[in-house]
């Protein structure tokens, strides 16, 4: 029968437990590896050179850049001291069109200063050299908190001559080329800004979280564990390690696990077809089963095998199903929220431009059902790894953590987060996780940065 026949093809993306467990070790390896100083792995393991959670003594005013799934933010921010329910936000928010995204870097980065310009001259600010932290959501390598060399581009960038330099560097250019100023303190990855920007409310929060366009984590590591770092400080002498400096946080860049096969054994012919026809094929399998960016395209993929095999709208692929990136998030959202009747699910699927009987329509569902359950396991099976990593490091037998969480996957989907939380909670019981969303983005969390970052600086002077 059809019903039989669409289990079958839907069975590959049921996972056991016992297949999410191995996914939880298979990351709790990745994210060992990592540490190594041993060349390249698929899970980076990037140092923030970020040593602490806000304390609430964090006070002035900052400039916020964010650059993250599609949109740039630009935002000044003020905290005053032990008031931290008093930050004062201003932000604008720029689309960067995707012929920006994937032309040349000169171009992108001066699409970025143009953004900032007029930002500060929206506010009045042209001349107040405020001290700016910049948000960058893709993999850099770090040597301090103000130099990031972009490792490689993931999500759908990929503007040319921007891998292996200094993104701060670029940014100082455009700015310069535009003939303003600009003091960039500090440049942080989205995850640790929005780490940081919930901890400033909540400081059981050591971990932050992205489920949007991409996915990733990050969380806070005992510089002991971290090769790279303790081979650097072993160089200068007389560097003590104090109890306050003893932990520094990680971007995982956990979307890559699976780069070196080792999620093989789940991925289905419909995320191989995703890889195939991505901007970087065989990159970031893991995000590639996770993220919204390519949740869409997997349903897509299997609704033309189902038509082809005569499934589903009658059997006609029309030009509208082989067309990449008809379903965005937020209409996979819509079709599995529980309080649209079917009838409306065909009218958000005849508003795409495909045409559906009652059938049809039970079926689209189903399938975006089990693409998303999946994405939220898979995503909870990471988070297990990483929050049990946290309670071993500390000999704990339990642990309370925060995450703190941003990402249109994670706040409009109806099903995800739930699913993500409770997978969390059965494959790591020895922890009780508390996700908690982000208000203002990571930028603030950029801000909070930079605002230590400056205090440090002032210091040294
Ligand atoms: C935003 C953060 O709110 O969420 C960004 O400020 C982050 O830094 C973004 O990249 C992630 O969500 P999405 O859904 O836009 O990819
Ligand atoms: C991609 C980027 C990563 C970012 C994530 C979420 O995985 O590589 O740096 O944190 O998307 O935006």
């Amino acid at each position: 029968s059809r019903k039989r026949q669409v289990d079958e093809t839907l069975a590959p993306f049921k996972l056991s437990q016992e297949q999410l467990q191995l996914v939880k070790a298979t990351m709790r390896a990745g994210l060992e590896a990592g540490l190594k100083n041993k060349g390249p792995s698929a899970v980076k393991m990037l140092p923030s050179y970020v040593y602490h959670t806000p304390d609430g003594t964090e006070h002035g005013k900052y400039l916020a850049l964010d650059l993250g799934g599609t949109n740039f933010r630009a935002m000044l921010v003020k905290f005053k001291k032990g008031l931290q329910n008093n930050t004062r936000l201003y932000h604008k928010i720029y689309t960067v069109p995707l012929e920006i995204m994937q032309g040349t870097g000169e171009e992108l980065f001066d699409h970025l200063a143009q953004y900032v310009s007029d930002f500060l001259d929206y506010m009045g600010m042209k001349k107040a050299h405020l001290p700016a932290g910049f948000t960058f959501s893709f993999p850099c390598e770090q040597t301090a908190i103000d130099t990031g060399i972009l490792v490689s581009w993931t999500k759908g960038f990929k503007a040319t001559d921007c891998e292996g330099h200094d993104v701060v560097n670029l940014l100082r250019e455009a700015i310069k080329r535009r003939n303003y100023d600009l003091d960039i303190v500090a440049v942080v990855n989205d995850t640790v800004g929005t780490m940081m920007s919930c901890a400033y409310e909540d400081p059981q929060c050591e971990v932050g979280l992205i489920a949007g366009t991409g996915s990733n984590a990050c969380y806070m590591e005992e510089l002991k564990n971290i090769e790279k770092i303790r081979q650097k400080k072993q160089k200068t002498e007389g560097d003590e390690e104090t109890p306050e400096t003893s932990r520094m946080c990680i971007n995982t860049e956990w979307g890559g696990l699976g780069d070196d096969g080792s999620l093989d054994d789940i991925i289905t012919p419909f995320d191989a077809e995703v890889d195939h026809n991505s901007v970087n094929p065989g990159k970031q399998r893991f995000e590639k089963l996770t993220s919204g960016m390519y949740l869409g395209e997997i349903v897509r993929e299997v609704l033309l095998d189902l038509t082809r095999g005569g499934l589903l709208f009658r059997g006609r692929v029309t030009e509208t199903l082989k067309t990449p990136g008809i379903f965005q998030t937020k209409y996979l959202s819509q079709i599995e929220s529980d309080r649209l009747a079917l009838l409306q699910v065909r009218s958000i699927l005849q508003h795409l431009g495909l045409d559906s009987t009652c059938d049809d329509s039970i079926i689209v569902k189903e399938v975006c059902g089990a693409v998303s359950r999946r994405a939220a396991e898979l995503c909870g099976a990471g988070m297990a790894a990483v929050v049990d990593k946290i309670r071993e490091n500390r000999g704990l037998d339990h642990l309370n953590v925060t995450v703190g969480v941003d990402g249109a996957l994670y706040k409009l989907h109806p099903h995800f987060s739930g699913i993500l939380q409770e997978t969390t909670r059965v494959l790591a019981p020895q922890c009780n996780v508390t996700f908690l969303p982000s208000e203002e983005g990571s930028g603030k969390g950029a801000a909070l940065i930079t605002a230590v970052a400056s205090r440090c600086s002032a210091q040294k002077e």
